[in-house]
């Protein structure tokens, strides 16, 4: 009792009631229609209908004007299509600019896909967060909630309220004006002039609540922070640990701790027995190349210690380990298209498509692009076949391997192809067979 008292004590003396509109409830959709079209031709502009279902051509009756919504959520799909584009080009071409294969930079339809995205996000938010604003939302209060016959509302009676906030309205006129409209009844809303202060009982709510949800944080802190001979603590272990190799991630299964397992010694998988060096490395079999380990091969010209190697001097093959025929040429050719030419040209100058597009691009010194050498220089045109295959199977310098894309046959085609385009620039009259100068000499 004492609490209630003091309570009591603490309220600001109550405000006067207030008259805060006019409500007349109506028969039903038709009559409130009619309803609303008098009010709306005789000019008041603070006042709302108020239905329990959604009421087909209200709108047009009381002279509702369209939303701006789709406007406010036009400008966020923009805003937001703009920061995409922008984003994309600060990273991409201003503040990092990074070559990949002759690419630009920045392009249009390369970044729609962030920028459907970003227009969806801004444009969801601005639907929402605009609707609410449009609509002064959330509300936790309005006095009509207090008139009886309105709790109805929801369910199966049609009212139709005018504010007195509205120019127009005058208590008497305008409940004359409503009587004209031959309404089941008419009721005055006033609001009991109440403090709006939040119940304190919602902060104290909010108080606990925040005291409890200290607690989860607590105990992490204490369990990372204090030794204990207790397994982890997991909300959901089985998701967690998965008893399964994933690449390059460690594994309880082994006792080693590695998810991927190295070859067993002393074993050869099915299909990985490679003795012969000559066609599978381009060297020469016997002890002087029992020495050279695959990494050395793949390093090219730096061992596994960060010296350089000279692998110039490496036992290269320099004949080649297989059959050569024109079968073999007329392959080498297609693939050298495919998998060279794109950088190193047709001709082997090293002037290829991709290569001219990004040294036009790199040329303003953004990004980075190494240009391939020319195969019609003597370094490279005295090079062993054995030397020219490791170079398309492990890659030299910047150049990459291509052991993965192409399979051994087809690289030795391709050298052949190599070695074909190298004598094109580099041919005497005595490589030409008799016949074919015969037929030269003869002219067209
Ligand atoms: C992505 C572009 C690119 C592609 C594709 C490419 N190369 Fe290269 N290549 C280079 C670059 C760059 C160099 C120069 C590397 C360096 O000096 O760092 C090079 C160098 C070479 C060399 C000289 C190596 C040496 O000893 O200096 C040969 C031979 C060669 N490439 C052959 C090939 C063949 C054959 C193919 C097709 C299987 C090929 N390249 C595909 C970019 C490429």
């Amino acid at each position: 009792m004492a609490i209630v008292e003091s309570d009591e004590v603490a309220k600001p003396p109550a405000a006067q009631p207030k008259l805060v509109s006019v409500l007349a409830e109506f028969a039903g959709p038709r009559e409130l229609m009619h309803a609303a079209e008098k009010i709306r031709d005789s000019g008041f502009t603070k006042w709302d209908c108020f239905t329990p279902f959604p009421v087909h051509g209200i709108d047009d009756a009381m002279g509702t004007k369209r939303t701006k919504l789709p406007f406010i959520v036009l400008c966020a799909a923009i805003c937001g299509g703009t920061t995409a584009i922008a984003m994309q080009w600060f990273c991409n071409a201003y503040d990092y600019p990074f070559m990949i294969s002759g690419k630009p930079f920045f392009s249009l339809p390369s970044s729609m896909p962030v920028v459907f995205e970003l227009s969806v996000l801004f444009s969801a938010f601005a639907t929402l967060f605009g609707m609410l604003g449009l609509n002064g939302l959330p509300q936790l209060y309005n006095a009509l909630f207090k008139v009886d016959n309105f709790r109805r509302v929801t369910d199966d009676k049609f009212f139709l309220g005018i504010e007195t906030t509205d120019p127009k309205f005058n208590v008497d006129q305008t409940k004359t004006l409503l009587n004209s409209l031959h309404p089941v009844l008419i009721e005055e809303c006033w609001d009991s002039g109440e403090t709006r202060a939040i119940p304190s009982i919602f902060f104290k709510t909010l108080a606990m609540l925040g005291l409890l949800a200290i607690v989860p944080v607590v105990m992490v802190a204490q369990l990372r922070a204090l030794p204990s001979n207790l397994p982890r603590l997991h909300g959901q272990w089985d998701m967690d640990h998965q008893p399964k190799l994933k690449t390059q991630k460690h594994s309880e299964l082994f006792v080693d701790g590695r998810g991927m397992r190295l070859p067993i010694a002393n074993t050869v998988a099915f299909g990985e027995l490679k003795t012969d060096r000559s066609f599978y490395n381009g060297l020469q079999g016997g002890a002087a190349s029992a020495e050279i380990t695959d990494a050395m091969l793949l390093r090219g010209a730096v061992a596994a210690n960060g010296e350089p190697v000279n692998n110039g001097s490496f036992p290269w093959v320099t004949e080649f380990p297989l059959e050569v025929d024109e079968q073999l040429m007329a392959r080498g050719r297609e693939r050298y298209g495919i998998y060279c030419a794109p950088c190193h040209g047709y001709e082997g100058d090293g002037n290829g498509l991709i290569t001219q597009r990004a040294m036009e691009l790199t040329g303003n010194g953004r990004g980075a692009w190494v240009k391939p050498v020319s195969y019609h220089s003597d370094p490279i045109r005295m090079q062993p076949v054995g030397k020219l295959f490791n170079t398309v199977t492990n890659g030299q310098g910047r150049m990459p391997g291509y052991a993965s894309q192409i399979p051994e046959k087809d690289r030795w085609a391709i050298v052949l192809y190599l070695k074909a385009l190298m004598k094109s620039r580099d041919a005497s009259p005595d490589d030409v067979p008799a016949d074919v100068k015969e037929r030269l000499s003869q002219g067209p």
